[in-house]
């Protein structure tokens, strides 16, 4: 969307893969301290995003305030949430929240009145459809031709601008909430502060152009969580066969990806070294597909323990500007496990991606200058997560890889 922010993509940390359902005020803040102490914020990692289980919930669904606005758990967040942004901000921070589309059942009930203006809940809930069934529950859709409806959503997000909110991910949003999204996206404009608009999740292709239209980001796919560890933030936090699901999603929505909107590929599971779930090998390539997709770089480990393999990766800022080139590569090869992806930066630079994705087996991968649409014969090969010159190469490039492995190189034609 236009409105000025995510010109790269947006790099930070989520709550959701490790803290769950159980987030704390304490605990966001010691992730955000973390990712400056790590040094991580130094290589462009700012986001402090907090996600689902922030607000309170009873069995009527989510508690509202006297205008029908989801109110901040206390018990988990006795200073409510501007004291969290507040805490993330002084670390030199962005903070980003969550949220679900319509209106608390629990507004309905008590029939609040919105902000500023003479309407109510019940003049714009749609009661009669099925409740959207959200962890919290009991959310009501909103009728957007009624008055009242978007000065609803328009008191929420100047109340997130004044809690110092910068990002917000709005979820369980698909084609039937495109009223949602136009509302949302209206209402971050006019709330006074700059605040970046991701879509979650499972958006459909159909209606790409829309989600560019309206948003800086939207989730390509469900989660990249495995949810395979033995019960709640516990590790691992994905597979590779959810990672490996993202190939084919990053493929399909190349085009849609650009300064302004991102296909979000969901967090990157980097961080904790092989409790994430994933092999070394395997997590450079996680990484060299986000970075060749320009996908948001939000990591979802803990970063209060981070290993020491996975901070030289998260830091290699050879493989991170790759990412922040805001350029969506493309899949030039997908034969058995070997794929191979390019993009040519505007320096006239060719970055080439290869990928044997699967689970056994050497593969030697083969890609020559004239598929990687370069015409003239000698190459000057860096490999960017060495971050070594490799001489040049004429004709082809060929790298032999272990199961999962990536070789990501930076090709610049000579003469
Ligand atoms: C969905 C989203 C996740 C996370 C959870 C929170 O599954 O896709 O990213 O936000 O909801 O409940």
């Amino acid at each position: 969307e236009n409105n000025g922010l995510a010109a790269k993509p947006p790099m930070g940390w989520s709550s959701w893969s490790f803290i769950r359902k159980a987030p704390t005020a304490a605990k966001i803040d010691a992730q955000a301290d973390a990712i400056k102490s790590s040094g991580l914020a130094q290589h462009g990692f700012q986001y402090v995003n907090l996600d689902d289980f922030w607000m309170k919930c009873d069995s009527n669904g989510p508690t509202v305030d006297g205008n029908g606005r989801w109110v901040a758990d206390t018990g988990k967040f006795p200073g409510g949430i501007k004291a969290v942004a507040d805490h993330v901000h002084a670390d030199g921070l962005k903070f980003g929240l969550y949220v679900t589309p319509g209106i608390a059942a629990n507004a309905v009930k008590n029939n609040s009145p919105i902000a500023g203006t003479s309407f109510h809940a019940q003049d714009i809930a749609v009661t009669s459809t099925q409740e959207k069934n959200y962890n919290c529950k009991h959310m009501y859709g909103i009728d957007y031709s009624k008055p009242g409806a978007q000065a609803f959503i328009d008191s929420w997000a100047k109340q997130f601008a004044d809690w110092g909110v910068d990002y917000l991910k709005i979820d369980g949003v698909g084609s039937p909430d495109i009223p949602d999204v136009k509302a949302w996206s209206q209402a971050l404009r006019n709330s006074g502060r700059p605040i970046h608009f991701e879509l979650s999740n499972n958006l459909s292709i159909a209606d790409a152009t829309t989600w560019q239209q309206y948003a800086n980001g939207w989730r390509t796919q469900g989660d990249v969580e495995c949810y395979c560890g033995t019960g709640g933030a516990s590790f691992p936090l994905t597979d590779w066969k959810h990672v490996s699901a993202r190939f084919d999603t990053a493929s399909n929505w190349q085009q849609y990806a650009g300064p302004g909107g991102w296909n979000d590929l969901d967090s990157l599971e980097i961080g904790n070294g092989d409790n994430t779930g994933l092999t070394s090998d395997q997590r450079r390539s996680h990484l060299t597909l986000w970075a060749m997709a320009s996908a948001p770089l939000l990591l979802g480990t803990d970063l209060t323990a981070i290993d020491a393999t996975d901070k030289a990766m998260l830091t290699n800022d050879s493989v991170l500007s790759v990412d922040q080139d805001a350029i969506a590569a493309k899949r030039i090869v997908k034969s058995g496990n070997n794929q191979v992806w390019v993009k040519k930066e505007p320096s006239g630079a060719y970055v080439v991606a290869l990928f044997n994705t699967g689970t056994s087996g050497n593969a030697t991968i083969t890609v020559t200058w004239s598929q990687v649409g370069i015409t003239t014969g000698s190459v000057a090969v860096t490999d960017l997560w060495a971050q070594k010159a490799k001489g040049t190469v004429s004709g082809s490039y060929s790298a032999t890889l272990r199961p999962g492995e990536t070789r990501l190189i930076r090709a610049v034609p000579t003469s």
